[in-house]
């Protein structure tokens, strides 16, 4: 044999090994040095994972940085790459791949800081297990408790404890014995089915590959020695099939299949299924796997299904077993973990994905925040960076799903703000509500339609938007006179007289001002259905709700106006004297003052009110206003 087909030969029988190695997912997860970085590459180089000339660039900056005497800087190695992380958008987790002779890992290395919870989440939300790292010389800090609960929420079932930098309390059981029944007692309430408690020096390299002869007393299995042996077989595959619908593939004639994920189950050819939201059923025709023909598939593989009938299905519909179907509905109660700078209020639209579905949402509660320390209940009205929280949501239409604990495919959701594509929550649903599911709309004989005709004249909404002072309701007052006068029939809706009766319950903070904004669409939509032309008068600070605003209406019913009146000159009229109140400290929240104006970035019509007078501004208007 040459040395080169023996070479080969080792590399396919090593390519064969690889390939029947089952892989273990884990995150790791940890404060701000707790030595994450250090363990991975620890782990790497025991391993050897690392190449050579790694190794020895390595051992040059670990001398130039000075800090480890002699040890190599693990922690050199892995955080070379986080600048480049910091940069990415979204999903900052990084992954890396690595294999012993008895399994192979996949870890995501989650960042520890507060601000990176997100991260976690997304790295935990695939891992079947996580090894949560605690500084033995700190014990249990606020991040360990966070990012244990999320774990727990995300559906981690095992927990690697690795008391790490045991070399720098002499290795003491005292310390570590105390860490673990701290720990054992803070995750009662977490439903983990095992904790392993492992002490170890990621730097030295205690019990992390190589068992330590430093803990002696110490019996438990090596950090490696635990993650290659834990069982984490799952039982999806003996659920009942749940297979969302990715792309509706009809692309050549005679051809109608649907591709998707399979979530959980199985299918089977000749299998009976059931549609969702439709409820449709139809069985299965053949199961294509790239150019394979299967005879049937299950939870993890990517497959494209062909029909017995021809049924409408599309993108975000879910298949699923004939006799046990998902569940289907539009309002939900959820646990959500909020991830952006930017606050979620109540009333604010999202756009949700759940799968392959993708949803306007809202925020129809809060009940509580969660106190990660003390798991008390703490009342809010909007949620913030880093807050876990139970809200109750409902959707713009009807989707099929399944609690979160019965499978995270089908229950676990995102939300992103649609005015920059960010995600900024993660949610698990809980249960649906059943709170208003038997209200069907009523269809009426008159319509919007034939009000207009008796009317003469189409009705819309006209969205003024400015500063308090900018002149807003003047405006909207002359020009309702000018319409008048033509005979079209208008009302107008004005911030400081709603708020003296529908929004009477409402103040100045900005959670306030969304649900103001959100009530007053929803009344001009039914006036506007009634055949009116509606002039809204409302500061609407927010982007995001006065384009929530325009999407309830159909095209050209909405006509956002912008008067653009400089705050030093609304500040100069000052008609109710409410500006200088603001700046004396008199009256908080004051746009303009301390509460933010987003100005239109792209309004409709834009009214410069310092360079004209009402009578041609209103000319302008009703020159632009087609009846
Ligand atoms: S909005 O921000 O929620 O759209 P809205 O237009 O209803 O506000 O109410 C604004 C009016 O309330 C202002 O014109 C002013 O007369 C009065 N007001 C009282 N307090 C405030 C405040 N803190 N900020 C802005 N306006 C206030």
């Amino acid at each position: 044999m040459t040395a080169q087909s023996n070479s080969i030969e080792r590399i396919n029988t090593y390519l064969t090994k690889q390939a029947n190695l089952g892989t273990l997912r884990f995150i790791t997860c940890g404060s701000k040095g707790d030595g994450k970085s250090t363990l991975i590459g620890r782990i790497l180089y025991d391993a050897k994972m690392i190449f050579e000339d790694q190794v020895t660039t390595l051992k040059d900056d670990s001398k130039k940085a000075g800090t480890q005497d002699e040890d190599i800087n693990f922690a050199l190695l892995v955080d070379g790459l986080t600048a480049e992380r910091e940069q990415g958008i979204t999903i900052d987790t990084a992954y890396r791949y690595f294999s012993t002779d008895r399994r192979k890992f996949i870890v995501a290395d989650t960042p520890g800081h507060e601000q990176y919870t997100r991260n976690m989440m997304t790295g935990a939300s695939t891992a079947d297990l996580a090894v949560i790292l605690i500084d033995a010389r700190q014990g249990i800090l606020t991040q360990t408790r966070r990012h244990s609960i999320i774990c727990s929420k995300l559906g981690i079932k095992n927990i690697a404890l690795a008391i790490n930098k045991m070399d720098l309390v002499d290795y003491s059981k005292e310390t570590y014995l105390k860490i673990e029944s701290d720990y054992r007692k803070f995750a009662e309430e977490l439903n983990f089915d095992s904790i392993t408690p492992i002490p170890i020096s990621a730097l030295k390299g205690d019990n992390v590959v190589e068992r330590s002869k430093n803990t002696d007393w110490f019996h438990g299995p090596t950090l490696i020695g635990y993650l290659e042996s834990v069982d984490i077989t799952k039982s999806l595959a003996n659920k009942p099939l749940r297979l969302p619908v990715q792309w509706a593939n009809h692309q050549q004639l005679d051809f109608k299949g649907f591709s998707g994920t399979i979530e959980s189950g199985k299918v089977k050819i000749g299998q009976a299924i059931r549609i969702l939201p439709s409820g449709e059923t139809a069985s299965i025709k053949s199961i294509i796997l790239y150019k394979d023909q299967l005879s049937q598939a299950e939870a993890g593989q990517a497959i494209t299904v062909t029909l017995d009938r021809d049924i409408d299905i599309s993108r975000g519909d879910v298949i699923t077993a004939a006799d046990s179907p998902c569940e289907v509905s539009d309002q939900f109660e959820i646990e959500l973990a909020w991830m952006d700078q930017e606050p979620g209020y109540i009333g604010r639209s999202y756009l949700m994905k759940l799968g392959t579905t993708l949803v306007n949402a809202q925020i129809t509660d809060i009940k509580h925040k969660i106190n990660i320390n003390t798991f008390e209940n703490l009342s809010a009205s909007k949620l913030e960076l880093n807050d876990l929280s139970i809200v109750t949501i409902k959707t713009d239409r009807m989707i099929p799903y399944d609690a979160y604990s019965e499978c995270t495919g089908m229950g676990g959701l995102i939300f992103i703000n649609r005015m920059n594509n960010q995600t900024v929550a993660a949610g698990m649903i809980e249960f649906a509500l059943r709170r208003a599911s038997n209200v069907h709309k009523h269809k009426l004989d008159i319509d919007k339609e034939t009000r207009r005709k008796l009317n003469g004249h189409t009705s819309k909404v006209l969205w003024f938007t400015g500063l308090s002072g900018s002149g807003k309701s003047t405006i909207a007052n002359a020009l309702e006179q000018a319409l008048h006068e033509k005979g079209i029939r208008t009302y107008v809706l004005d911030g400081d007289n709603v708020r003296h009766g529908l929004n009477k319950d409402l103040g100045f903070t900005d959670a306030d001002r969304v649900e103001n904004i959100r009530r007053i669409s929803e009344v001009a939509k039914l006036m506007v259905d009634a055949g009116i032309v509606v002039l809204t008068a409302f500061i609407s600070p927010f982007r995001a709700e006065r384009q929530m605003a325009r999407e309830l209406f159909e095209q050209n019913e909405f006509i956002e106006v912008f008067v653009d009146t400089p705050l030093e000159i609304a500040e100069s009229r000052d008609p109710k004297g409410l500006y200088k109140k603001a700046r004396k400290g008199d009256l908080p929240n004051f746009t303009g003052i301390d509460s933010p104006y987003e100005a239109p970035k792209a309004p409709d019509i834009t009214l410069h009110t310092a360079q004209a007078d009402i009578d041609t501004l209103v000319a302008k208007l009703i020159h632009r206003l087609e009846f």
